[in-house]
């Protein structure tokens, strides 16, 4: 490690001033991260909501709000939120004006929200809360919406009497006694109240009989169960009895259109096999070929040469082209580019077929020239490309089938509840991977302005879980200009976006990109594609550590190698090409990180 890196470090750790001087984000911050810890969801929030919540009115997590940097809003509804919210939860979210958590599985108390005087909106509907509703909402001035309906709440209705009240429900609870007299309360409609046993008042229209205040420890205060207890007048059973009969009817309709579903699918499943087996030319099912055959549609330019795949390595010449379009494919990818399809050959033998899209005008020429320098790349970090076929249209490129999918799908698929967590150690040998294949195409094709172009991480194939193979590079000579190729990784750079000229440097920022996705664990597009400047405000604000996938965090003693990556990432995705590191210089400082042991 270096004195600049370790100075580095030094700033990230000590660096501790929050943006503003009243230091409301830090606790705003913490509060939030309390409740993302004491509660589960499909949401996963534990990998969403790190570094800063808000960047000015932007947000940075999802189901949050922001103004000036502030928490405005929370909307989380029906992601399967479950536990209970601490007490005190969101109390220095000072600035919070709407809370939204209905349809979730919510249970324990509701939180008194005391202090929270900017709060509008509470609807905490459809979850499982009990007890009884806080009596401090009475004190919330600016209170319009209060939506409680569809728990287990008990107890009385505090006497709400604050003007801005006009939409209230807490029906469909285990409220009693009678509704407070207070003009808004009286507001409402039944509606609003019902479908509490034992609540009574005018709203409801049911006088409250002998309900005298009795401040007894009266036996009539039953705790709510999950059920409502079912012995609760004829009503109730008859309602009860109507709703089996809906519950009978639905499931019957259900199970009938399953059948139908299951039959369909079957039947869907028997005529693509069949499609597959006649071997048809049609272009529209995924599953099967779409390219037109030699001898079939070809037109005039159709000669036996050019019918015939070109292959690389004569070793590698195991099947010709017909066999090629004969195989099962699969679609794997999918974009402006082309379609990409996994093809088992009849051998056994599985290879990559890239089946390129808007470079019709093309000549024959240019694209052989251009296939014969890529064809002999040879490196252990690039996929090798076996074979090529060119016709008026259709031009293929044929690669070697590399293992475990790309590295966009182990970084974020199946997150959650059985992945399998990618360690540190297999990020940084992908890293450092990826650093020399990129170095090795810079000196190879020292003629390509930008010689990858497309590095990306789902172009970034991965085998036993650390070894990366790039993809799909090499592809920009094919546009007759670099700014039609809209479709490769090079437009999210800055020069590309500005119309400004390509170069070397472009692959670099996009390397700088994966770097950060592979460290942060984040989806680009999840930051408008601006991953870099997510991380430097996180780490401008002490929260380097933040910016650390959750599955790396742990490895503490690694946190010092982890913010080296990061800053290196941070170079290369510099917004002036010429402030980014070489590819030589960035394998250099990367290979200095050690891999340590495991
Ligand atoms: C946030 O939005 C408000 C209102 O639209 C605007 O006045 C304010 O300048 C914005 N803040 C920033 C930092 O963009
Ligand atoms: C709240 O979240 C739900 C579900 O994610 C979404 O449909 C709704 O539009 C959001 N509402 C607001 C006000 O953001
Ligand atoms: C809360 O979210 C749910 C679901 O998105 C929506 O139906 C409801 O209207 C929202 N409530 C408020 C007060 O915004
Ligand atoms: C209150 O909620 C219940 C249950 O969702 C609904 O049936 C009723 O119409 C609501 N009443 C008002 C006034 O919104």
């Amino acid at each position: 490690m270096d004195l600049f890196s370790k100075l580095f470090i030094f700033l990230l750790f000590s660096s501790s001033k929050p943006i503003h001087a009243s230091g409301f984000y830090r606790l705003e911050r913490e509060d939030l991260l309390y409740v993302r810890d004491s509660l589960t969801s499909t949401a996963n929030l534990h990998s969403k909501w790190t570094g800063p919540p808000c960047f000015e009115n932007q947000t940075r997590w999802i189901g949050i709000t922001c103004f000036n940097s502030h928490v405005v809003g929370i909307n989380l509804t029906g992601i399967q939120l479950t536990g209970s919210l601490p007490p005190k939860s969101l109390q220095h979210v000072a600035y919070l004006e709407n809370l939204n958590l209905s349809d979730n599985a919510l249970h324990g108390d509701i939180p008194t929200l005391q202090g929270l005087n900017k709060l509008k909106i509470v609807s905490l509907a459809r979850n499982k809360f009990s007890g009884s509703i806080p009596e401090g909402f009475m004190a919330l001035p600016r209170l319009t919406r209060l939506e409680l309906q569809d728990n287990l709440l008990n107890g009385k209705i505090p006497s709400f009497d604050q003007k801005s009240l006009t939409e209230f429900n807490v029906s469909y609870n285990f409220l009693e006694g009678k509704i407070p007299e207070t003009s808004v309360l009286q507001r409402f409609k039944a509606s609003s109240f019902d479908h509490n046993l034992r609540l009574c008042g005018r709203p409801l229209n049911k006088p409250c009989r002998g309900l005298s205040p009795s401040p007894s420890p009266s036996p009539s205060i039953v705790p709510p169960s999950i059920m409502p207890s079912p012995t609760s007048g004829p009503s109730r059973t008859k309602k009860l009895e109507n709703w089996v009969l809906i519950v009978i009817g639905v499931c019957g309709v259900m199970a009938l259109a399953m059948i139908v579903l299951c039959c369909l699918c079957y039947y869907k499943r028997n005529r693509k096999k069949e499609t597959m087996k006649k071997r048809e030319v049609s272009g529209e099912t995924s599953s099967e070929f779409p390219v037109s055959r030699p001898g079939g549609s070809l037109s005039g330019e159709g000669t036996s040469k050019l019918e015939s795949l070109e292959f690389f390595d004569k070793s590698r010449q195991l099947f010709n082209l017909d066999e090629l379009l004969r195989s099962s494919a699969e679609v794997i990818g999918k974009s402006k580019l082309g379609t990409t399809y996994r093809t088992t050959l009849e051998q056994g033998n599985i290879v990559v077929v890239k089946r390129l899209r808007g470079v019709s005008g093309l000549s024959r020429k240019d694209f052989v020239q251009q296939m014969e320098i890529l064809g002999a790349l040879r490196h252990e970090n690039l996929v090798e490309i076996i074979a090529f076929y060119y016709s008026k249209d259709e031009k293929l490129v044929v690669y070697e089938h590399v293992g475990d999918g790309s590295l966009s799908h182990l970084l974020h698929d199946n997150r959650g509840v059985g992945r399998l967590p990618l360690n540190w150690s297999s990020r940084l040998k992908i890293a450092k991977g990826i650093a020399k294949a990129l170095a090795y195409l810079h000196h190879s094709l020292p003629s390509h302005r930008v010689p990858h172009s497309n590095l990306k991480t789902s172009s970034i194939l991965i085998h036993d879980r650390r070894h990366p193979k790039l993809t799909d590079f090499g592809l920009l000579p094919l546009f007759p200009s670099p700014h039609l190729a809209q479709d490769l990784a090079i437009r999210s750079s800055p020069e590309f976006s500005q119309g400004k000229k390509l170069n070397h440097k472009t692959d670099i920022y996009c390397f700088g990109l994966v770097l950060l996705e592979i460290i942060t664990g984040q989806v680009p597009e999840d930051h408008d594609g601006d991953l870099p400047s997510w991380v430097r405000s996180a780490i401008s604000c002490d929260w380097s550590t933040d910016v650390l996938d959750l599955e790396i965090v742990a490895e503490k003693e690694r946190h010092g190698d982890m913010l080296m990556l990061v800053d290196i990432a941070l170079q290369c995705a510099a917004v002036e090409p010429g402030r980014r590191p070489s590819v030589s210089v960035l394998v250099e400082r990367i290979e200095e990180i050690s891999e340590g042991e495991g």
